[in-house]
């Protein structure tokens, strides 16, 4: 039984993302990014025409289903973009953000979209690790795109995938 304990470790599904998981996923937000956007602007970027999301839900939580990360994603026209991804920081390098992202692209696809862009702060070493594992190239660069509290500018970088 202890031995049980020492070896136990959550399992998550992917799957699409709901209006119910809004609040953990802002909540989750707020962990991951400097600016917040409340459970009210994710369940309204959710309802837009084009928007699409999927969570991962804990499966083997006790008396719930905790949220351990989600993605939001848009196609419009042919193509597709990576509104925002995050995976908790306490499961960080487990493979969600790999699922979460084949989601997307996944749906993407099926949508009808030839290729995903996404932006990126080049200095956020997990997120381009992750894109360019997933075959994303850059595409441009935009100079001192983002500030941080401390007014450091770093760039972004625009990234782009073909799906087909
Ligand atoms: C970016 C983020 C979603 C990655 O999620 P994750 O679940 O930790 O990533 P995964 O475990 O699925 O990693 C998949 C691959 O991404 C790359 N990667 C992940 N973390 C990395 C790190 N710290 N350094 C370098 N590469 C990394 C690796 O190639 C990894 O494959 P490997 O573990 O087999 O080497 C997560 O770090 C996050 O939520 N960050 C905060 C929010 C954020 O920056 N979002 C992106 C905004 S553009």
């Amino acid at each position: 039984m202890f031995e049980d304990y020492l070896t136990w470790k959550p399992f998550f599904d992917v799957v699409p993302m709901q209006e119910t998981d809004c609040p953990a996923a802002s909540d989750l937000h707020g962990q991951r990014f400097s600016r917040q956007w409340s459970a009210e602007e994710v369940s309204s970027l959710l309802q837009q025409s084009g928007v699409f999301g999927f969570s991962a839900l804990q499966t083997n939580a006790f008396f719930s289903r905790p949220l351990g990360g989600f993605v939001l994603s848009r196609e419009a026209a042919g193509e597709a973009e990576i509104l925002t991804i995050a995976v908790s920081e306490k499961l960080a390098r487990s493979g969600l953000g790999w699922r979460l992202m084949q989601a997307a692209l996944r749906e993407a696809l099926e949508r009808g979209a030839e290729s995903m862009f996404l932006e990126v702060d080049e200095m956020n070493a997990p997120a381009v690790g992750l894109y360019r594992r997933l075959g994303f190239q850059q595409v441009a660069r935009r100079k001192a795109y983002y500030a941080a509290a401390d007014g450091t500018k770093t760039a972004a970088l625009v990234m782009r995938r073909d799906l087909r």
